[in-house]
């Protein structure tokens, strides 16, 4: 959040933010999101996930209060239901980044194995939705799926998104695919990917470092969604 906040500023865009507590009730959150949605001088929202446990079942609900023109995430569920139908409007920040990142690779994504590990609705699944809009064939694994290392093995593009401390080892990869790891997991006060990069960084032919790699992409995105968004409430673009 700090980082967004930051970027924003640099970025030329004034931005507010609002602190709330694991106590805050449900009203609180969604009183700030009407009052903003309301406010002609404010072009994107976001409200920051997880939301504490005791409002982890109203997420959904909490992401409908927002106005969808100003929902710079692109979880409320007519922004999520315009990119699963291919006709897209704001495109959720992580997974944007990351195939901005695979196409700096200049490899072709179109007809090549895709394996996504994780099935958030932040990450795994607008991901496969964005992977499959390439013509690339999806596999994604999840907590219940069974010898993942045989399926991330035949990936010419693995993105992980799991949060589980260096859970893919360099025997679940391919010779030269392209690894995006999108975890950002504590350990001994020290940020740590889901990838093991110092092992698997030797048989990829791509990979994204933690930190430094897909985070910094998410804030780049959010900042492109955001001015897209001021298009939007000026009527620049439709
Ligand atoms: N928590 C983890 N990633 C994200 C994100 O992209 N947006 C928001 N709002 N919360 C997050």
């Amino acid at each position: 959040v700090r980082s967004k906040i930051k970027r924003s500023e640099e970025a030329g865009f004034t931005s507010y933010h609002r602190d709330m507590d694991n106590s805050s009730a449900r009203e609180q959150i969604t009183g700030q999101i009407k009052e903003w949605n309301n406010d002609n001088s404010i072009d994107g929202i976001l409200v920051q996930l997880p939301l504490p446990e005791h409002l982890r079942k109203d997420t959904a609900s909490i992401m409908d209060t927002i106005d969808p023109a100003k929902d710079v995430d692109g979880f409320h569920s007519e922004n999520a239901g315009l990119l699963a139908r291919g006709t897209p409007r704001f495109i959720p920040c992580t997974p944007r980044g990351c195939i901005k990142l695979i196409k700096s690779t200049g490899i072709d994504i179109k007809g090549k194995n895709a394996v996504i590990v994780g099935r958030s609705n932040i990450v795994g699944k607008p991901m496969a939705l964005l992977l499959m809009q390439e013509n690339a064939t999806i596999t994604i694994c999840h907590s219940k799926t069974k010898n993942i290392g045989e399926i991330t093995k035949n990936a010419d593009i693995l993105v992980v998104a799991i949060g589980k401390p260096l859970f893919i080892k360099q025997d679940m990869v391919k010779e030269g695919a392209i690894v995006i790891d999108v975890g950002i997991n504590r350990v001994d006060g020290k940020l740590t990917g889901d990838v093991d990069f110092k092992e698997v960084k030797e048989k990829a032919g791509f990979i994204t470092p933690v930190p430094g790699g897909v985070g910094p992409m998410t804030i780049a995105m959010l900042m492109e969604n955001t001015y897209m968004a001021y298009l939007y409430q000026k009527g620049f673009i439709k």
